[in-house]
């Protein structure tokens, strides 16, 4: 494919995706073609637009998005893609499958089309759409390995600790409170973007992601207070800069949350989203370009916004820098039919203050 009609399909898919529409930062190309089918689904979706319809709402609407923009854009959470620039699991779905894979979904592209010219039609229904992203969103939880042997508890338990007290936790925040009862995952979800299935465009499927119908092991209600799931993911879904500048191997020459025509997206990117830590065990590479192998790589690799927390660690002995690292280690996908959250064998983490640590209540169930 020449870059002209590369650019092209990019230049199509933004319009679909709804990238970037501010004229202002977008350098129009040459030649500006959309197909048919493009410009159908295009139309269909403006038609389920429920924004101001006359001059006078549009400008007062226009007014509030500068506002939001300028006063809230830091709290708007948008936990998916590496530069946190999706915002539900439908969404990543459809893009995914559409800029991985080749494959148009109804609801995005029209019903009927055949957007990609390939001569399928209808290649992903809203059915298929809302089992593989419900199927996501119930996958188990992640949950801490600790081998049953008292060095290694040992180390787990110190490498935690120190976790905390050397800063790391600030950004790998280790648990944070869902509440509000966040754990019936509803689709189509109230966060899915214009360009996906919305509410109200199909009857409300409700999932109780802590029900024990679901594959162990789940995230459950605290039993002291019932309104309250943790996720230990360890992040703060923030973006950060933790490169030392543009020169870094962590810094990208180019800034995806821009569409190709945009100035910005030639502009580059250091912001990336705080990584989950739960599970980065076992899932490497590490790091959104999956450049680094090891853990102890990745740590060393911080800098910028996170400067401190790398100092901190080589200042350490080299017994609590090889701790950290045990603990980064536990934090692992749990190995298909896990019954418990902490393995090997189901045990509370930590452990009872019995065992030579001095902890005091077990934390997790
Ligand atoms: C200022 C916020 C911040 C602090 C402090 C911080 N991190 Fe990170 N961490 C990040 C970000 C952001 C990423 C993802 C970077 C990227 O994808 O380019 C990351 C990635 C990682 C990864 C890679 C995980 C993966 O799956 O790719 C590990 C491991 C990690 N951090 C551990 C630590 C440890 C240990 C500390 C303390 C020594 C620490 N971090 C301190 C923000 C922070």
């Amino acid at each position: 494919m020449n870059n002209e009609q590369n650019n092209e399909e990019k230049n199509e898919q933004n319009e679909a995706l709804n990238i970037d529409n501010d004229p202002s930062t977008v350098v129009q190309p040459r030649k500006k073609t959309m197909s048919e089918a493009a410009l159908a689904a295009n139309r269909a979706n403006a038609k389920k637009c429920t924004g101001p319809k006359t001059r006078e709402g549009k400008f007062k609407s226009c007014l509030n998005a500068l506002k939001h923009g300028l006063y809230s854009h830091n709290f708007i959470i948008r936990p998916w893609h590496q530069a946190g620039n999706v915002i539900s699991l439908r969404e990543f779905t459809n893009n995914s499958f559409h800029q991985h894979h080749g494959i148009q979904s109804t609801e995005r592209f029209g019903l009927d089309t055949d957007p990609d010219g390939d001569g399928i039609k209808n290649e992903l229904t809203r059915a298929d759409v809302t089992a593989v992203t419900v199927w996501q969103a119930t996958l188990q939880a992640p949950g801490p390995v600790i081998p049953r042997d008292p060095e290694i508890e040992k180390a787990v338990w110190n490498g935690e600790q120190l976790f905390e007290r050397i800063g790391c936790a600030s950004c790998h925040i280790p648990r944070l409170p869902l509440d509000r009862r966040g754990w019936i995952y509803e689709e189509p979800s109230p966060y899915n973007p214009s360009t996906n299935l919305r509410k109200g465009d199909a009857p409300d499927l409700r999932v109780d992601l802590t029900s024990d119908r679901l594959p162990a092991p789940r995230l459950k209600p605290e039993l002291a207070n019932p309104a309250v799931v943790w996720v230990p993911a360890y992040t703060d879904f923030q973006l950060h800069d933790i490169t030392t500048g543009p020169e870094d191997i962590s810094a990208e020459p180019l800034d995806m949350n821009f569409g190709t025509w945009a100035v910005n997206f030639g502009k580059g990117n250091r912001k990336f989203l705080t990584k989950r830590l739960w599970g980065a065990a076992n899932e490497p590479p590490y790091f959104h370009h999956g450049l680094f192998t090891t853990l102890r790589e990745s740590v060393l690799a911080h800098s910028g916004e996170a400067l401190a927390t790398p100092q901190a660690f080589q200042a350490l002995s080299e017994y609590d820098r090889n701790s950290v690292i045990e603990f980064l280690k536990s934090l692992q996908v749990l190995p298909p039919g896990t019954k418990s959250l902490v393995v090997d064998q189901p045990r509370p983490w930590p452990l009872a203050p019995d065992a030579n640590r001095g902890v005091e209540t077990p934390r997790s169930n």
